[in-house]
């Protein structure tokens, strides 16, 4: 991505979270790589909620938006409010399949707009979650059957897994004229490897929000919304679209990216095997283990690779940019910068190649269905997760995360 689309998306996010690009903060001054910490939006709560109403009403009407000299079309909360929602879905019955982190945090939000919503899931932790936070067995509550029955919105929020499994049980309740709705292109893209090819007869959408179903639960409790992608894969009713992009409000995302199944998921499966997640561990270890190696403590090695970039870099570059970052760094800071990523780059651009790859020839869906759909799936993964757990660098983490000042108790 250009610097120039980069600084679009964060002018997005700003208008978005509300965040004051030029408040100054004091907190975040660890770093003593960065010059001018100046930048960290670090308002209260109440003031950032203010900043988002007022703002809010000035950037009606933003649709279009150049991301580094691609133009692209942008949808916006603003125009979708709840009494819109509420119109638009007045004849509807929206069925969530599923009461994990995306099916609780949709589901909520869907409740909050006023709109008609019920939930499907199997007896069990769901459930009892569901039963909690006041779904109500047998009124707002089903199990998935039932609740695809009585639903004209189908919202599959199944584990990408279940989605596969339970495809021949959900298939015969997608009758004309209903929607089916996913959060992922996942199951539709990969159909060979999932068996799931919707009826030709009904409108087939996709809301992707661009993070944990928790963070869309409390980023709408704040009165801000995430960032989602919206597309069409099946337009029966001619009003797919326009559906899709209120449904995307109505589950709380606050500014909605067109896109394709196809893109969304392969963009989603690089992403979070590459820089999100996967890339990054790998390098948070790599970094970590050599500096172990040649002497240095453990809380050495761990604040330097992973607590100042997450306290202190990572929130700048999420606010200006890592062309900031770098402009705005100790001399030595930015020689070394200057000539180290470029042997990053050149080592790592061959690999994220063939993760892409791997990602569009399929290997990475049937992985993910065959390791995901083991009955001692659950067993397995916790031996995977212990042994990242268990490593000194996340154990020295935590010690290093009580030290925080607001960790401290008073
Ligand atoms: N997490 C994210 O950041 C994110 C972001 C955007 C989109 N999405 C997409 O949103 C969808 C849901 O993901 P998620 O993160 O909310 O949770 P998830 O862990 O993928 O799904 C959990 C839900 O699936 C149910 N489930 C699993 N196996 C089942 C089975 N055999 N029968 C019936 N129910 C079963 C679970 O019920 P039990 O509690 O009973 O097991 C739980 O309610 C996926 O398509 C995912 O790709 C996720």
């Amino acid at each position: 991505m250009t610097l120039i689309a980069r600084a679009a998306i964060r002018q997005l996010t700003t208008r978005v979270s509300g965040a004051a690009s030029a408040v100054p903060t004091s907190a975040r001054s660890l770093s003593v790589l960065v010059r001018s910490p100046a930048i960290v939006t670090n308002l209260p709560r109440a003031s950032l909620c203010r900043t988002v109403l007022t703002f809010n009403q000035h950037t009606r009407g933003l649709k279009t938006i150049d991301f580094g000299g691609t133009k692209e079309v942008v949808y916006e909360r603003t125009d979708y409010p709840p009494q819109k929602l509420q119109e638009t879905f007045k004849n509807d019955t929206l069925t969530v399949l599923g009461y994990g982190p995306q099916g609780r945090g949709q589901a909520l939000n869907l409740r909050d707009n006023k709109l008609n919503v019920i939930i499907g899931s199997r007896k069990g932790p769901s459930w009892d979650k569901a039963v909690k936070e006041g779904w109500v067995p047998g009124k707002t509550l089903f199990e998935i059957n039932e609740a695809c029955e009585k639903g004209t919105i189908i919202m599959n929020l199944l584990s990408d897994a279940a989605q596969s499994k339970l495809w021949n049980q959900i298939k015969p309740f997608l009758t004309k004229g209903k929607t089916l709705y996913f959060s992922h292109g996942f199951s539709v893209v990969f159909a060979k490897d999932t068996g799931v090819v919707p009826p030709k007869d009904i409108d087939v959408i996709l809301v992707a929000p661009k993070g944990s179903g928790t963070t869309v639960r409390n980023l709408f409790l704040e009165g801000r919304g995430i960032n989602g992608s919206v597309a069409v894969y099946q337009d029966v009713s001619g009003k797919a679209k326009e559906r899709a992009i209120a449904l995307g409000v109505g589950v709380g995302t606050g500014y909605l990216y067109e896109t394709t199944f196809k893109q969304e998921v392969y963009s989603d499966l690089y992403g979070e095997r590459g820089v999100l997640m996967g890339a990054i561990q790998g390098l948070f270890l790599a970094q970590y283990e050599v500096l172990r190696a040649h002497g240095h403590s453990p809380s050495e090695a761990f604040n330097e690779t992973v607590e100042e970039a997450t306290q202190s870099l990572y929130p700048l570059v999420g606010a200006n940019g890592m062309d900031w970052m770098y402009a705005n760094c100790s001399t030595t800071a930015q020689r070394g910068a200057l000539d180290w990523y470029r042997r990053f780059y050149n080592l790592n651009r061959p690999l994220f190649e063939e993760l892409y790859e791997s990602v569009a020839n399929g290997t990475e869906t049937r992985r993910s269905l065959d390791k995901n759909s083991r009955p001692n799936y659950r067993a397995e993964l916790e031996v995977e997760l212990a042994e990242i757990a268990d490593h000194e660098m996340w154990r020295a983490g935590k010690a290093v995360r009580k030290l925080r000042p607001e960790n401290q108790k008073q």
